[in-house]
């Protein structure tokens, strides 16, 4: 069977490395707030061209703890679109903010900005712009409109490390961006990890106290904070791993290319990619009407595939509370129906991909 998704040949390359970094931080004995976390806060940051990079615990609390510091809660509006994985919604949730869905560009799966506008009210405090599948959202559109609302705009870029919108990269495309490194995102961690990147120093300097208990000086508490940070075994695995994520990125792309030239099926859609984007295809996304029979098709074909996601969050039991009903966000429901997965990891032979691009051309 190909897997839809693959760790084996990724982490055999990082045997020896891996195991080093997990000796060094072992006989180090310090685990939460080092010098691991403090290199890879550079480096991330760095790499995202953006001026701070705080470690977290996951990207669910990234993004919570950013709509925190920028005191976002009761009373207030948070714009986010109606497909995501559901942590971008929790997020605002968790604060005590409104949800207002945005639909999003049936295209590129990403949020429309032409129907933002129409959404926001004097409450209105942010958008999240969710960089689905690997591939940044129309980023000028957003931020004309934040401007001329005076909104935050936050990424959440749980799916798009490395990913460039008109050369510059996910994580400074926005105020602040919630990153995750959930073993199975583009650079992942061997647990649970995420970051907020930013360039607003004021910010970077609440998240992190946030995230410290509220504290920026030991037993001395500023803000309602959480525990929310990343420890040294984790920093360290990822510091490995960022050293190799423009290589793995560079060969999901080369997948992603195989996969756009070459599946030519009147009843698959393959995914489009605009002009100024540079996906990191955390996600290859094709969509059929007829849906669970190709994943039936691909499975006799031994081709894992997955939905993400088979249930959009407005007809999640979570969220019944907000009274929504099939129907009432037409977009999102339609790529829920029809939405697959294809396999796209680092470690996907070409004779694999060979074989799914003959498959999929092959189905009547
Ligand atoms: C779009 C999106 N946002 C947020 C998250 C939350 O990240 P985490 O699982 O690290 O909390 C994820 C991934 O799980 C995601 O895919």
């Amino acid at each position: 069977m190909i897997p839809f998704n693959d760790f084996h040949i990724m982490h055999k390359e990082l045997k020896n490395e891996m195991g080093e970094m997990f000796q060094q931080v072992f006989d180090k004995n310090w685990f939460i707030q080092g010098e691991q976390e403090e290199t890879f806060n550079k480096k991330f940051a760095q790499y995202c061209g953006a001026k701070y990079c705080i470690g977290v615990g996951n990207g669910l609390e990234a993004l919570r703890m950013i709509l925190q510091a920028y005191d976002i809660g009761e009373g207030d509006e948070v714009i986010v679109p109606s497909n995501t994985f559901i942590a971008t919604a929790l997020a605002v949730t968790y604060v005590g903010a409104k949800l207002v869905f945005v639909e999003p560009d049936i295209e590129t799966y990403t949020i429309n900005p032409d129907l933002i506008e129409e959404k926001i009210t004097e409450r209105t405090k942010a958008i999240i712009a969710v960089h689905l599948y690997g591939q940044t959202c129309d980023m000028d559109g957003i931020l004309e409109i934040a401007k001329k609302h005076n909104l935050k705009v936050i990424e959440d870029a749980a799916q798009a490390h490395g990913a460039e919108y008109k050369g510059k990269k996910a994580g400074n495309l926005g105020d602040a961006a919630g990153f995750s490194f959930y073993p199975g995102k583009n650079l992942g961690a061997l647990g649970d990890a995420g970051a907020i990147t930013t360039n607003d120093e004021e910010l970077a300097k609440k998240v992190r106290a946030i995230g410290n208990y509220g504290s920026e000086k030991k037993y001395n508490h500023i803000y309602k904070g959480t525990n929310s940070r990343l420890d040294e075994m984790q920093a360290g695995f990822l510091n490995v791993k960022l050293g190799h994520l423009d290589k793995w990125n560079e060969r999901r792309r080369k997948i992603a290319d195989r996969y756009l030239n070459e599946i030519k099926n009147p009843n698959i859609v393959l995914p489009t990619v605009k002009e100024e984007n540079v996906p990191v295809w955390h996600i290859f996304a094709i969509r059929s009407e007829r849906r669970e029979e190709l994943i039936e098709y691909l499975s006799e074909n031994n081709i894992g595939t997955m939905i993400h996601y088979p249930i959009p969050i407005h007809l999640q039991k979570a969220y019944e509370d907000l009274g929504h009903k099939q129907g009432d966000y037409p977009i999102a429901e339609k790529i829920s129906n029809e939405q697959i997965s294809l396999p796209m990891f680092y470690g996907l032979k070409d004779e694999e991909v060979d074989h799914i691009i003959s498959c999929l051309n092959a189905w009547k």
